[in-house]
């Protein structure tokens, strides 16, 4: 990958960024909407901090160009995308927490229940857990019915126990008893995979793609939520929190299961670039069109921050 390639992919990426910041700004106004009654000022304070802070908006970005190579419509793709990373932000809202990782910075500034407190800290992660699918269901995304109902059923899977609470549910197991490389595989396709599986999942539901699509998308997320992971485990290791914006040095102290644990940093080092190729395997049937989803592989094989 020469660097013009990665300049232009970083630029793309901050500018989906951007974008999705604005509608999120957006759908946390501090108005309430019809059916509601109020909107409580602290919360939603706390809510737009754990969201408005920054972030890489990595899995809208997946939402989006997956939808934009199956020819969706960029503004349902939108909601789609804003309502996936409500609930990314909720998970590190409640990752963050003093009873899981105990962690004071978040994307470079004081996390939830530092700049609130704890008791604001849940409850703002509970409220955009539902804020998701509220999203998801209103008559603003433009989607047909059977197909909104597919996305909401999806992401409720991806998200819920036998996902991403699952996957940190097992990872605070973990602590206690470190489980086998089958194990720790496990933990990790459940509590990243799944929301990253679902960002390049979503735009063939949303196309109402045939199944053979469908199949290689959730396999192309599968592949790059494995490497997303992998990715951060190794950037606890190696990078710092300056670059980071997050704590790093703290995986191995609190006995997190990691493949990096098992193996050390070249196994995994190895494994990354074997992922970011089968990843761009799994694109080659839609030609030229999927280059920005085959950086994106590359980018989170590859990142810094
Ligand atoms: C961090 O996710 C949490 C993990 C799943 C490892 P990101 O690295 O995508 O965090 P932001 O959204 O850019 O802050
Ligand atoms: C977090 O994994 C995964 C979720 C938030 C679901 P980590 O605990 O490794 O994420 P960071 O390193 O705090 O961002
Ligand atoms: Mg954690
Ligand atoms: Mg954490
Ligand atoms: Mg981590």
């Amino acid at each position: 990958m020469t660097s013009t390639h990665t300049d232009s992919f970083e630029a793309r990426l901050d500018a989906t960024a951007r974008d999705v910041a604005a509608t999120l700004e957006t759908l946390l106004s501090p108005m309430h909407l019809k059916g509601e009654i109020a909107r409580p000022d602290h919360l939603m304070a706390a809510m737009r901090h754990g969201v408005l802070n920054g972030g890489k908006r990595l899995r809208p970005f997946l939402v989006l160009e997956s939808a934009k190579l199956l020819g969706v419509p960029h503004d349902a793709a939108m909601r789609v995308a804003a309502a996936l990373e409500c609930i990314h932000c909720y998970s590190l809202i409640h990752d963050d927490l003093p009873a899981m990782d105990d962690d004071d910075l978040r994307r470079g500034q004081p996390t939830v229940h530092i700049a609130f407190d704890e008791a604001t800290a849940i409850l703002a992660g509970d409220a955009l857990l539902t804020l998701a699918f509220d999203i998801l269901s209103a008559p603003e995304t433009e989607l047909p019915a059977e197909i909104k109902l597919a996305l909401i059923n999806q992401l409720a899977r991806a998200a819920g126990v036998g996902g991403m609470v699952g996957g940190q549910a097992l990872d605070l197991q973990a602590e206690q008893a470190m489980p086998d490389e089958a194990g720790i595989l496990q933990l990790q396709a459940m509590k990243t995979g799944a929301l990253l599986r679902y960002a390049c999942a979503a735009g063939a539901i949303a196309a109402g793609a045939d199944n053979e699509t469908l199949t290689r998308m959730n396999r192309f997320g599968e592949v790059i939520g494995l490497a997303f992971q992998l990715a951060d485990d190794l950037l606890d290791v190696t990078s710092n929190a300056a670059t980071m914006g997050k704590a790093t040095g703290k995986d191995a102290g609190r006995g997190k299961a990691t493949l990096l644990s098992l193996h050390g940093n070249d196994a995994v080092r190895r494994r990354l670039d074997m992922l970011v190729e089968e990843a761009a395997l799994l694109l080659d049937p839609f030609g030229a069109r999927a280059e920005p989803l085959k950086q994106a592989a590359k980018f989170i094989a590859s990142r810094n921050r």
